[in-house]
């Protein structure tokens, strides 16, 4: 049997890989490669598998796939990704067939609002410098994870993945957007002229256990949770919410984007990007009134105006995702209530 040797506290044991067993089939899919008659499973790097996304990514991985052999992630602490010369250690300790790149600077509007530098510079040279030593070391297939921060403010709806480039981004995560945006330009290069196998994945916002629920940098659902909670626990009767409630967002359960990268990790191979969505749009008062719900918090909502908005409408078209079998599964209410769950348990210590 093969070991699945993943850091400390995600290993366990992967089922036995079935079937011929060989290196990027004709259909773009990765199987595992043999050499000599003997077969050798692959190596897989999640960079930022110690994130939200990323801790659901591993167990996706450690559940239901066997094309890899090992599936490795670290700390920042240990490979700072905007250092060269961590990214360059980072690959010879690890020697990975198939990089998924998930380690990124993240956070809500107001983190994205503060901190606009550090966002694009943080997010551009950790990807930069990863594709560039991956392609050296003739890493056989390269996973960017993108942002719908990176469409144009004024995307018609649904979002399409061709209108990506038909516009500058909602101002507050411009920064963040495009230096994202900037890998998928240079993987569609690195395609044409190395033959470097890149594709790219655009999550819509996530939610989900394990969410960052620090109201310094957290995004909407679990602010929103936190904020329900706390005055709930202590009586108050108001509870402020950024913006007007106009705008619209759509979000998907971590889970169901786990399963996606998997599915297209195995069987996407194209420069086009696909975004990975619910495919349904939610007002934003209609969001703070679902989640005052599962809270159980009974007092008035005032919305602060002064805040920012963010993007007016968020709604992605994901038929391009069916291509690689990928349908969203878990029903928002439901997802809302394992989120809330999640907190009152864990959440809330952190
Ligand atoms: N959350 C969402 O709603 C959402 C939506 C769409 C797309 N995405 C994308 O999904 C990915 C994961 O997001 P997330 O919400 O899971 O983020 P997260 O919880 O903040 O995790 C970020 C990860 O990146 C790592 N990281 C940060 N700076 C690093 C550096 N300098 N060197 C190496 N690793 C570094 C962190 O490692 P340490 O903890 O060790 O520092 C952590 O594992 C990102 O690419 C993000 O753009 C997220």
């Amino acid at each position: 049997m093969f070991s699945l040797a993943v850091s400390a506290s995600y290993s366990k044991e992967a089922p036995i890989p079935s079937g011929p067993m060989r290196a990027g089939g004709r259909d773009g899919a990765l199987r595992c490669a043999k050499r000599e008659g003997e077969l050798v499973a692959m190596r897989l790097l999640i960079t930022g598998g110690s994130g939200f996304l990323g801790r659901a990514l591993v167990r996706e991985f450690e559940q239901n796939s066997a094309r890899f052999e090992r599936v490795d992630t670290f700390r920042s602490r240990e490979y700072d990704l905007r250092d060269r010369a961590a990214v360059t250690q980072l690959l010879s300790d690890k020697r990975p067939d198939v990089i998924i790149h998930l380690a990124a600077k993240v956070g809500g509007i107001g983190a994205n609002q503060r901190y606009p530098g550090t966002f694009f510079y943080d997010n551009l040279m950790m990807g930069a410098q990863l594709v560039e030593e991956a392609r050296l070391r003739k890493v056989q297939k390269f996973v960017a994870i993108g942002t719908i921060c990176s469409y144009p403010k004024f995307t018609p709806i649904p979002f399409k993945e061709e209108n990506l480039w038909n516009g500058y981004p909602e101002e507050t995560n411009a920064p963040y957007g495009i230096a994202k945006k900037m890998l998928l330009v240079q993987l569609e290069a690195y395609r044409k002229e190395f033959g470097f196998r890149g594709i790219t994945l655009l999550p819509v916002n996530l939610y989900g256990p394990g969410d960052n629920f620090d109201l310094e940098t957290s995004h909407v659902i679990p602010a929103m949770i936190r904020k329900f909670h706390t005055a709930k626990v202590a009586g108050a009767d108001t509870v402020t919410l950024w913006g007007d409630g106009s705008p619209s967002r759509e979000f998907l359960y971590v889970e169901d984007a786990a399963r996606g990268i998997r599915l297209a990790t195995e069987g996407y191979d194209s420069p086009e990007p696909v975004n990975l969505g619910s495919g349904s749009e939610i007002l934003m008062k209609d969001l703070a009134q679902l989640v005052r719900e599962v809270v159980g918090y009974e007092g008035r909502i005032h919305w602060d105006t002064t805040k920012p908005n963010g993007q007016p409408r968020r709604c992605l078209d994901t038929s391009r995702a069916k291509q690689f079998g990928f349908q969203a599964e878990m029903p928002f209410a439901e997802g809302l209530k394992r989120t809330y769950r999640w907190f009152l348990e864990a959440g809330e210590r952190e």
